[in-house]
């Protein structure tokens, strides 16, 4: 069934909303957590879908879970490798971290070809490059990814592309392989570096997570223990770009400002008056916007999954902004939903003109995908209106209650489970 998120825009935001873990490492902590041998404790997960499939995945491999909503115990000791061709695999993107895990414990693993959001091809080549350096045989049958191997050893790993998920998927099969890995040309996202701090609390030794280097010395066995996650940098974004679109006074908290340089840099620059604490951000009501360029880049860049709540946003500032993702050159399915609610753009290839100031007027919008859906809800927000938003299941999947914390700040926002979707 088809979920409808409705939103009856013109409202002002106001109030604080508290920002969870952060999904893309919730998504690897998961998997990385069956390496161990005994309880992992992870607080701090953000109550997201993706999070539940992955509880499911780890029961399926004979694993337990106890949790609630923002906790988790993973007691990984019963756990097989369990072929994973198909079935909770295909819900998410991040399902491929299963590879490197289950690789890297049992030197074997089954897994079906992950599924997650159509940005355009998004290709596992450099994972698989990681795995064969470290000794496994990496075949493609039917959909699903075979992995075997005799032994693994520490290898040398240029990655041809900066690539968060190749980089963590070679660090969970290199920490219990024999002898040192060192992966060059290493994604550098904070989420790299709470996998890895994971790892190290299981007894791991990695070096260099954070840094374009990582090195890796295989351990014997990995051990349970105590992790707290880092909040949720594109989470927190994109509620700063809700209040920049509509707020007169929003305080967001639980945030690590270092990992927002980008989208504060770039909201200061549109004229958002923005206070920075220590773990909170104060965003005040934006008077006249002025429009921006944007160009996505790998971490600390300008992040990739901001791109498309901004590229809303800036439908409201005077003049015309030009947003270009070098990283996913196909990540614009929302512009020609924001086009029905009035926004006028011009795209070409990997960049899209945004030209403002142009009312947006609420009507039947759909969510192609989950920062499409985000930003389809700073247009809700925006616009004059009721907009109601269809499958809506695509924002649930990385935004936590969002509903309870928009309703929180004064929008007026609520559920409808929709008919069937529309085909
Ligand atoms: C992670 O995806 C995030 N997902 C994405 O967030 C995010 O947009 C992306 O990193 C970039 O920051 C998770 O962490 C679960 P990549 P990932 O490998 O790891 C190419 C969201 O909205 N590439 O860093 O899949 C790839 O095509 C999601 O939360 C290869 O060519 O991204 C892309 O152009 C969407 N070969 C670029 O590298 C490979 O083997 C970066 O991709 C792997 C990637």
């Amino acid at each position: 069934m088809a979920n409808r998120l409705v939103i009856e825009g013109g409202k002002k935001l106001s109030g604080t909303v508290t920002i969870d873990g952060a999904k893309n490492s919730a998504v690897a902590l998961i998997p990385a957590a069956i390496l161990a041998d005994s309880e992992v404790t992870l607080e701090g997960l953000p109550n997201i879908s993706d999070v539940e499939t992955l509880y499911q995945i780890v029961g399926e491999l004979g694993g337990s879970v106890e949790y609630n909503e923002h906790k988790a115990i993973i007691d990984p000791s019963e756990i097989v490798d369990m072929p994973l061709p198909s079935g909770n695999v295909k819900k998410l993107r991040a399902s491929y971290y299963l590879m490197g895990a289950l690789l890297g414990k049992f030197k074997k693993a089954v897994v079906g070809l992950p599924g997650g959001c159509y940005l355009g091809p998004r290709p596992i080549d450099q994972h698989i490059k990681g795995f064969e350096a470290l000794g496994a045989q990496v075949t493609n049958e039917q959909g699903a990814i075979y992995l075997r191997a005799e032994k693994l050893r520490g290898a040398r790993i240029y990655l041809d592309v900066v690539s968060v998920g190749a980089t963590i998927n070679i660090m969970l099969a290199a920490v219990l392989a024999e002898g040192k890995t060192v992966i060059e040309n290493a994604a550098k996202e904070p989420e790299i570096i709470d996998v890895a701090t994971l790892l190290n609390n299981m007894g791991a030794s990695i070096k260099g997570a954070g840094t374009d280097t990582i090195r890796i010395h295989g351990v014997e066995k990995l051990h349970g223990c105590h992790h707290t996650i880092i909040p949720d940098r594109i989470e927190a974004g994109t509620y700063m770009i809700m209040a920049a679109a509509s707020g007169a006074g929003v305080k967001i908290q639980n945030v690590i400002p270092d990992h927002l340089e980008g989208i504060t840099a770039k909201l200061i620059e549109m004229g958002v008056p923005i206070d920075v604490h220590e773990d909170s951000l104060e965003i005040g009501e934006a008077k006249d916007l002025k429009k921006v360029d944007i160009k996505t880049y790998a971490y600390p860049g300008f992040a990739t999954d901001l791109q498309q709540p901004m590229t809303a946003l800036l439908t409201q500032a005077e003049g015309s902004g030009i947003v270009t993702d070098t990283v996913y050159p196909d990540r614009f399915k929302q512009i020609a939903e924001l086009e029905r609610m009035g926004g006028k753009f011009k795209q070409n290839g990997r960049s899209v003109v945004v030209y403002g100031k142009t009312a947006l007027k609420g009507t039947k919008v759909t969510a192609t995908d989950l920062r499409a859906g985000a930003a389809l809800m700073v247009a809700g927000l925006i616009a004059e209106g009721k907009t109601e938003i269809l499958e809506a299941e695509h924002i649930e999947r990385g935004y936590g209650n969002i509903i309870q914390k928009l309703t929180g700040l004064g929008a007026k926002i609520y559920k409808e489970s929709g008919e069937p979707s529309i085909s």
